[in-house]
């Protein structure tokens, strides 16, 4: 079994104040995994060690293989190719349509022609199941869920190893809610050969229980429990145990 992303006794500390406290696990490589937790326990914190965009205060993290702390700059900037994102706002560029959204990291970061670019966005978008209507339209004119599918297709327009997904679902109506929840399944089993690690963000234990593989609950800035969903389900933690029943 291999991991994508490694926490070696991860801390990170603001100031008098413990957010993330040794953590100590690690995310299966091409599997989707959800980290669970109340609000404030640490979770974009977390996530934002997996992108590099914060430093362990002691301890290590490695992504793919790789120490994201020997990184400079620059190769930082490289090798957060390798992720696709999907936040809870899609952050689509307002004034630019979700075609050239979509078409935006490939621009950016790759040499590929216009004929290449143009036959991947629409490659992208039929994958997400985006009508051809909306897509010489502005993200303001579409709504919450397809700009979803907008926000979806562009995370993936560089092929992504790592899915990462914070609070995704956060904000929409229930229907809609469970299609981003199935979009994600279904995303993560079309890129499967890659293979692809999809890591979640959520408080939603209902759609985690649905769609992921394994399960970590953080508490506090402490790991409870990782494991799979299955073994989850029947934990004995009385933590895990309240917010099942808080939850569901
Ligand atoms: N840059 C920061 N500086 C100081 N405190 C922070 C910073 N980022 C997050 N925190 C604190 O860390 C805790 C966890 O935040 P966060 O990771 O956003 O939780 P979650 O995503 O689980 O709701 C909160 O108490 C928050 O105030
Ligand atoms: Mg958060």
């Amino acid at each position: 079994m291999s991991y994508a992303v490694e926490f070696n006794h991860l801390t990170k500390t603001f100031g008098d104040h413990t957010v993330l406290n040794s953590l100590d696990f690690n995310i299966h490589e091409g599997k989707i995994t959800t980290i669970l937790g109340f609000s404030g326990a640490g979770k974009s914190t977390l996530l934002k060690h997996i992108l590099g965009v914060h430093h362990p205060t002691t301890g290590q993290v490695k992504v793919l293989g790789q120490d994201l702390k020997d990184l400079g700059d620059a190769q930082m900037r490289e090798f957060r190719t390798n992720f696709g994102m999907l936040f809870q706002y899609s952050a689509l560029f307002d004034s630019m349509s979700n075609y050239e959204n979509v078409a935006f990291p490939m621009r950016e970061f790759t040499k590929m022609s216009e004929n290449e670019i143009h036959e991947k966005v629409i490659r992208l978008m039929t994958q997400v199941n985006l009508e051809e209507i909306s897509f010489h339209k502005l993200p303001s004119e579409i709504s919450g869920g397809m700009r979803k599918r907008v926000g979806l297709a562009r995370a993936l327009a560089l092929e992504p190893k790592v899915m990462l997904y914070d609070e995704p679902t956060t904000g929409l109506d229930p229907i809609t809610t469970h299609m981003v929840d199935d979009l994600i399944r279904t995303t993560h089993k079309n890129n499967a050969q890659v293979p692809m690690t999809s890591i979640i963000i959520s408080h939603d234990v209902a759609a985690t229980l649905r769609i992921s593989d394994y399960v970590a609950f953080l508490e506090k800035g402490k790991m409870v429990e990782h494991s799979s969903v299955e073994e989850f389900k029947k934990s004995q933690n009385p933590v895990i145990k309240r917010f099942l029943e808080l939850s569901l």
